[in-house]
């Protein structure tokens, strides 16, 4: 079954506690809502802050615990690193891969992300992967074989099983944080073709069951749009998602 997702990627942001007041805040504005009401929630805050983040999120609720990112191997002599398996002891359901911010600051390509994803399903995360394009590409008109070459060589290579546990997040990398966001129209034209290259990939079925999430400038303002078209099943949210009243508002848009 498709699912509603929104999930906040705080990104580099925040101190511990302020990160721990951000999830209480966001924990008592959604304890009012009857149960089944809301879409799954994910917060994904900084490593250092996922514990006590964790522990501010009631058990069996909307809101789950996510990851920013997870090294690709599962152990060993990787200072510094933080392993997919570390994730999933600290409570971690989900993990974003293949962020633009990664892809471009960290030069993370198909084949170390092909890894990640591997790490990460087999530690039992789900992983929200991403794609998106930048303007140059979209402004040749290249936006549409562009996201199909990063599905294909960044995703496709997973088996049904393990397809089935992943969320795919549209973030076209000229609206991430510039507050120019997608049109709903322009938004559900790429989910949709997004669907159809994960019926071509796969079946039908998961292509009606893959959750594909819109992220890039969504607001309280726009989500309600965003998320109305028939393909976009949540939002990737950065800025707002770092301030309780907007996220809730943007939680509660469907
Ligand atoms: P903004 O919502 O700040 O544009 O960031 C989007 C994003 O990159 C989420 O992963």
């Amino acid at each position: 079954m498709r699912q509603n997702i929104v999930a906040g990627n705080w990104k580099m942001n925040l101190t511990y506690p302020a990160a721990l007041a951000l999830a209480g805040e966001i924990t008592a504005l959604l304890a009012d809502a009857p149960a089944g009401a809301l879409p799954c929630v994910v917060v994904c805050p900084p490593f250092p802050f996922l514990t006590g983040v964790g522990e501010k999120l009631p058990q069996g609720g909307p809101l789950h615990l996510g990851a920013q990112n997870c090294h690709q191997k599962e152990s060993g002599a990787f200072t510094g690193e933080v392993s997919a398996q570390m994730l999933a002891t600290v409570g971690c359901e989900y993990v974003i891969l293949g962020h633009s911010e990664r892809r471009q600051h960290f030069r993370e390509d198909d084949e170390l992300l092909g890894q990640k994803l591997k790490v990460a399903l087999a530690a039992g995360l789900k992983p929200i992967f991403c794609v998106g394009e930048s303007l140059d590409t979209r402004e040749a008109d290249d936006t549409f074989a562009f996201i199909a070459k990063q599905l294909k060589d960044g995703l496709f290579h997973l088996s049904n099983e393990e397809f089935a546990q992943v969320v795919i997040a549209y973030e076209p990398i000229w609206a991430i944080g510039t507050g120019k966001t997608a049109t709903s129209a322009q938004a559900q034209e790429v989910h949709a073709f997004i669907r159809e290259q994960v019926a071509r990939a796969y079946t039908a079925e998961a292509a009606q069951n893959v959750s594909i999430l819109y992220g890039g400038s969504a607001n309280a303002q726009n989500a309600r749009e965003l998320f109305g078209q028939p393909d976009v099943d949540g939002g990737l949210i950065g800025g707002a998602s770092l301030k309780a009243q907007d996220f809730v508002a943007i939680i509660r848009s469907f």
